[in-house]
C-alpha cells in the first residue's frame, strides 16, 4: 500500500491513485456520494458518482468509520468548494474501484463530540478514543519527546539501560505495587516505583552515566498529574556534581522545548526551598503567577489580635499577608474563606484598602478595630498598599499557612486571569530540608533515604529537623517536573540516615541488605535526576491532566475502564499462589 498517498495536491491533478482510511463523514449530494477519508493526521475527499453503478450501490451503505479502500482519479475540486483548511483541500479523488475492509458499529459517541461524552465513555472504547486528531497529536508528541531525550542523553554518552520491573521494593514514599510468587510461596515481588537502588548499583558497576526511559508505579491518589503507572527520564551520573546534573538537565529541557515547540527557554533560576515556601507557601511555584507572600510577624508582636499576635510569637506559626489589585466583593471572599478552611485554616483575615490616606475609615475589614493604627501603618508600609488593593493574611500553624495561603495565591491568580498561559517558567528548587515530619513526630525522607545530606553527621543526629539534603526539584509553571539528589555513597553513613529514619538494623538489612552490601565495594560519588514524562508531554500538550498523553491510562479510582482491570482472579488461582483473599464481597 502506498502510505505517501494522502499528501495529494493540486500537483497529482490527472494521476490515478489508490487511497485507504476510516470513513469520517459521509455526504449525499444530490445523488453524488462524498466521503471524507481519514488516515493518521489526514483527510482526503472522495467522489463517488452514480455514473459509477457498482460502485454507487456499495458505497450508498458506507457508514462512519467503516474502513475501506478507493481507487479513482485526482480531480481539482470545482471552484468554490475547496478546503483551505485541509492540505488535500484542492482535490478530491473520483471513486471508480472500491473496497471495504471493515464495517464499523454507530460509535458510542461522536469523535467530534467527545467532550459531550464524558471521559468515562471516552476511557472505555479509549482505542476510539485516540483516534480522534487531538490525541493523535498528543501521542505523536510523547513519541518526539522520547525521541528527543534518547537522541540528547546518547550524545552526551549516557547508556540506555533497563532495570527489572520485578523487583524489590524501592521506597519513593508511596505504597507498592506487589506480585506473588507462584514459584516462592508466599513471597511477592514489587513493582518498581523508580529505578533508584538498581541505578545507583549501576554506578556500583562502573556506569558512569545511564539513563532509562522506565515505567514506574505507585499505589497513591490518582489525580490529574499522577497516575499509578507513569514514565519517568531516569538519569544517573558518577563523579559528578549538583550543578553538573542540574546542568545537563536544564540543557536537556531547553533542547526539548526548542525541539518540539521552538520554544526558546532561558536559563532557570534557582531558588531555596525555605525561600520557595515563604514566596509562594509551597515547593513547587507557578512563577507566572505575580502574587507573593509577605511575611508580616514582626509587625504584630504586641498586637491586641490574638489571631496575629501569637503565631507572630511563636517559632512553629507563621503570619503572612498578601495583596491583589482586584475589586472583590463579601460574597468572594466567604467563597475563599471556605476554600482556605479545606487546608485546614481557621479563617482568612482580610483588609480592602479603599483610601490609604485614612488609616481608619479607608481600611475596610472586620479585624481593623482591633489593630492599632502603628500596626496599619507598618503594613501600609510593608506591603506597598495602594488604593483599591485586597490584602488577605494567613495566621497559625506553618503548614497549614503555606498550604493555605499557596494554594489561594493560585486560585486567586487563576480566577482574576492573572496567569500569562503562553509563558514559561522554568525554576530549580534546592537546598530542600533532608526529612520532613509526619502529624505523629515521625521523620520521612523528604525526597528518599538514599540522599546525601549538605549537613554534618553531627548535626543530622542531634538536629535532623535543621539538616538541609542534596537535593534539586525541577518545576515548570506549577509542576513539579522532576526531582533528583546527590547520593550517600557510604555505607556507614547510609546506615547512619536509616537509624535517624528509625529503621532498625535488622530491617535495615531485610530491605536494603544487598544495597548496603554493594556500598561496600567501592561505590563512587553519584547523584542523578527523575524526570516525570507525562507530565512534560502535558504542559507541551497545553492539556490538564496526564490522562491526555497516555494511550491507555488508568481513572481516578485506579481503573482501566477498558480492560475492566483490576480484576478478580479464581480461587483455584489464588490457591496456585497460596493465598487466601480475606475480602468479602457485599452482594
Ligand atoms: P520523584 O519521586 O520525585 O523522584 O519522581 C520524579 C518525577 O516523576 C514524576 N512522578 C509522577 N508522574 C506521574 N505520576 C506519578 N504518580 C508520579 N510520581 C512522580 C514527577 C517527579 O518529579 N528516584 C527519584 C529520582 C532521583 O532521585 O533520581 C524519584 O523517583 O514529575
Ligand atoms: P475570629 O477572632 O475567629 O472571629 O476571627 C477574626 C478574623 O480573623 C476573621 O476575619 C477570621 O476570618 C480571621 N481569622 C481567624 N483565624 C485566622 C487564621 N488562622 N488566619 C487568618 N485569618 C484568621
Amino acid at each position: 500500500m502506498n502510505s505517501k498517498i494522502f499528501n495529494l495536491s493540486n500537483l497529482d491533478e490527472g494521476k490515478t491513485v489508490t487511497v485507504y482510511g476510516w470513513v469520517e463523514k459521509v455526504r449525499d449530494h444530490g445523488g453524488v456520494i462524498f466521503l471524507d477519508l481519514r488516515k493518521d493526521l489526514e483527510i482526503i475527499q472522495v467522489v463517488i458518482e452514480p455514473s459509477e453503478k457498482e460502485i454507487f450501490s456499495v458505497a450508498e451503505n458506507i457508514k462512519n468509520e467503516f474502513v475501506i479502500e478507493v481507487s479513482g482519479l485526482v480531480r481539482k475540486r470545482p471552484k468554490g468548494t475547496e478546503n483551505i483548511k485541509m492540505s488535500t483541500g484542492e482535490v478530491e479523488v473520483c471513486a471508480n474501484k472500491l473496497n471495504i475492509f471493515s464495517k464499523s458499529k454507530p460509535l458510542p459517541f461522536q469523535l467530534d463530540e467527545y467532550s459531550n461524552a464524558g471521559e468515562e465513555i471516552r476511557l472505555k472504547y479509549r482505542y476510539l478514543d485516540l483516534r480522534r486528531p487531538e490525541m493523535h497529536e498528543n501521542l505523536i508528541m510523547r513519541s518526539e519527546v522520547s525521541n528527543s531525550v534518547r537522541n540528547f542523553l546518547v550524545n552526551k554518552g549516557f547508556i540506555d539501560i533497563d532495570t527489572p520491573m520485578m523487583t524489590k521494593a524501592t521506597p519513593e514514599g508511596a505504597r507498592d505495587f506487589l506480585i506473588p510468587s507462584r514459584v516462592n510461596k508466599g513471597k511477592f515481588y514489587a513493582l518498581p516505583q523508580s529505578p533508584q537502588l538498581f541505578k545507583q548499583l549501576l554506578m556500583v558497576s562502573g556506569f558512569s552515566k545511564y539513563f532509562q526511559i522506565a515505567k514506574c508505579f505507585r499505589d497513591e491518589d490518582t489525580r490529574k498529574d499522577r497516575q499509578p503507572e507513569f514514565t519517568q527520564i531516569d538519569i544517573e551520573m558518577s563523579f559528578t556534581s549538583c550543578e553538573e546534573i542540574m546542568n545537563i538537565s536544564e540543557n536537556l529541557i531547553i533542547e526539548l522545548f526548542k525541539n518540539i515547540l521552538n520554544v526558546d527557554l532561558k536559563r532557570f533560576p534557582k531558588i531555596t526551598h525555605k525561600e520557595s515556601m515563604e514566596k509562594y507557601g509551597t515547593d513547587k511555584p507557578d512563577l507566572r503567577n505575580p502574587i507573593i507572600l509577605h511575611d508580616v510577624k514582626d509587625l504584630f508582636l504586641d498586637s491586641d489580635f490574638k489571631v496575629f499576635k501569637d503565631p507572630a510569637n511563636d517559632k512553629k506559626s507563621k503570619l503572612v499577608a498578601m495583596k491583589l489589585k482586584k475589586d472583590i466583593s463579601r460574597g468572594q471572599i466567604d467563597e475563599y474563606t471556605k476554600y482556605v478552611g479545606n487546608f485546614g485554616a481557621k479563617g482568612l483575615a482580610y483588609i480592602k484598602v479603599n483610601d490609604v490616606s485614612d488609616l481608619k475609615k479607608g481600611l475596610q475589614s472586620p479585624i481593623v478595630k482591633f489593630l492599632s493604627e502603628k500596626e496599619l501603618e507598618s503594613l501600609v508600609k510593608k506591603l506597598d498598599l495602594k488604593n483599591g488593593e485586597v490584602v488577605f493574611f494567613g495566621a497559625g500553624n506553618k503548614k497549614i499557612v503555606f498550604d493555605s495561603m499557596g494554594a489561594l495565591r493560585q486560585k486567586l491568580a487563576e480566577d482574576f486571569d492573572l496567569i500569562d498561559k503562553t509563558s514559561w517558567k522554568p525554576l530549580w528548587i534546592t537546598d530542600f530540608p533532608m526529612f520532613d515530619e509526619t502529624l505523629e513526630g515521625a521523620l520521612t525522607p523528604s525526597h528518599h533515604p538514599f540522599t546525601k545530606s549538605l549537613s554534618t553527621l553531627d548535626l543530622l543526629e542531634k538536629s535532623p529537623h535543621q539538616a538541609i539534603s542534596e537535593a534539586y526539584d525541577l518545576v515548570l509553571n506549577g509542576f513539579e517536573l522532576g526531582g533528583g539528589s546527590m547520593r550517600i555513597h557510604d555505607a556507614e553513613e547510609q546506615r547512619k540516615i536509616f537509624s535517624i529514619l528509625g529503621i532498625s538494623d535488622e530491617e535495615a538489612k531485610q530491605k536494603f541488605g544487598f544495597f548496603l552490601e554493594a556500598l561496600e565495594y567501592g561505590c563512587p560519588p553519584h547523584g542523578g535526576i527523575a524526570f516525570g514524562l507525562d507530565r512534560i508531554v502535558m504542559l507541551m500538550a497545553n492539556e490538564d491532566s496526564i490522562r491526555d498523553v497516555i494511550a491507555f491510562p488508568k481513572t481516578q479510582s485506579a481503573l482501566c475502564l477498558m480492560t475492566e482491570a483490576p480484576d478478580k482472579i479464581s480461587n483455584a488461582e489464588l490457591e496456585d499462589l497460596s493465598i487466601k483473599s480475606t475480602f468479602e464481597e457485599i452482594e
